[in-house]
């Protein structure tokens, strides 16, 4: 049976296998995936390890991905522009192709949820590299305009001088309207909100967290009593990436949205 994991530290907490293996279930595709804590300063040698044991592919989360994305022996166009690799590709002559379908996995949520971006104004939060990895994602859709806004206004510059968008402070999103706002800051892991202008939420159509928590994060709250009209966590996002991954090694598109409902229930 091919052999797949996700690697990471921590990594106990990953839905990834559970979620891997439904994909597998429904698509009638018979794939064995494990679980593998590598330690902070091994990434590269576990990978070794795991190749040698005959691994065809693996989702890399916290805090290698920038760590595969330098290690992979190939990158896709859209890991090159997220800068970081989220899935490892086994190729034919045993070399690793890197990949990041985390855009992808985010643009597929805002489809499903009537959320196409393509000629809306578009706000994304955050400067980090949840933000980098969905960038060149969203600018394929083609929204009006893409503003980026950062608490630390110089990293937002500085991602602003790699992709045709616009960099904002928070200060400066007084006054504006958009009709997605995107939280791709990590604020919601501590509960805390980015002190964005309200105007920004005002109207919106969806505000959609990176982040996902039963109940809803604290974005999701903050922004509809602010007057976005809906908003969305981050779960859908989760599935959809992993859904991609598994396209990427299998050929073979899982019924991502029926898992989606699965996990929302067992959550
Ligand atoms: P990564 O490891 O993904 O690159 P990071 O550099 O820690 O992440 O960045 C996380 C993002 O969340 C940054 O945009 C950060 O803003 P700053 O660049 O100003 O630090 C943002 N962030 C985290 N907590 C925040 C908060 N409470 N309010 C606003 N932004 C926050």
């Amino acid at each position: 049976m091919d052999l797949y994991t996700v690697i990471g530290n921590p990594v106990e907490h990953s839905r990834s296998p559970w979620m891997q293996a439904r994909f597998a279930e429904l698509a009638g595709q018979h794939i064995k995936y494990d679980r593998t804590l590598a330690p902070l300063d091994g990434f590269g040698q576990t990978l070794t390890a795991l190749a040698a044991a005959g691994l065809k592919g693996a989702n890399v989360t916290v805090p290698f991905k920038e760590e595969a994305f330098a290690l992979a022996d190939g990158l896709t166009a859209r890991a090159r522009q997220a800068g970081a690799v989220n899935t490892l590709i086994r190729r034919a002559d045993g070399t690793w192709l890197g990949d990041n379908t985390d855009g992808v996995g985010l643009v597929a949520d805002l489809l499903r949820l009537g959320a196409d971006p393509k000629g809306k104004r578009v706000l994304v939060l955050g400067a980090g590299g949840a933000s980098r990895g969905i960038l060149g994602p969203l600018l394929e859709r083609q929204p009006a305009r893409l503003i980026l806004a950062n608490r630390t206004f110089d990293k937002a510059r500085r991602l602003a001088e790699q992709f045709p968008i616009q960099a904002s402070s928070y200060a400066g999103l007084a006054g504006q309207h958009f009709d997605l706002v995107i939280n791709a800051t990590s604020s919601s892991l501590h509960d805390e909100v980015p002190a964005v202008p309200a105007d920004a939420m005002m109207g919106a159509s969806l505000a959609y967290d990176l982040v996902y928590r039963k109940g809803g994060t604290a974005f999701e709250h903050w922004a509809r009593a602010q007057g976005a009209k809906a908003s969305a966590d981050g779960l859908g996002m989760l599935v959809a990436q992993g859904a991609e991954s598994f396209y990427q090694w299998r050929g073979v598109r899982p019924d991502w949205q029926q898992v989606l409902a699965e996990m929302k229930e067992s959550l």
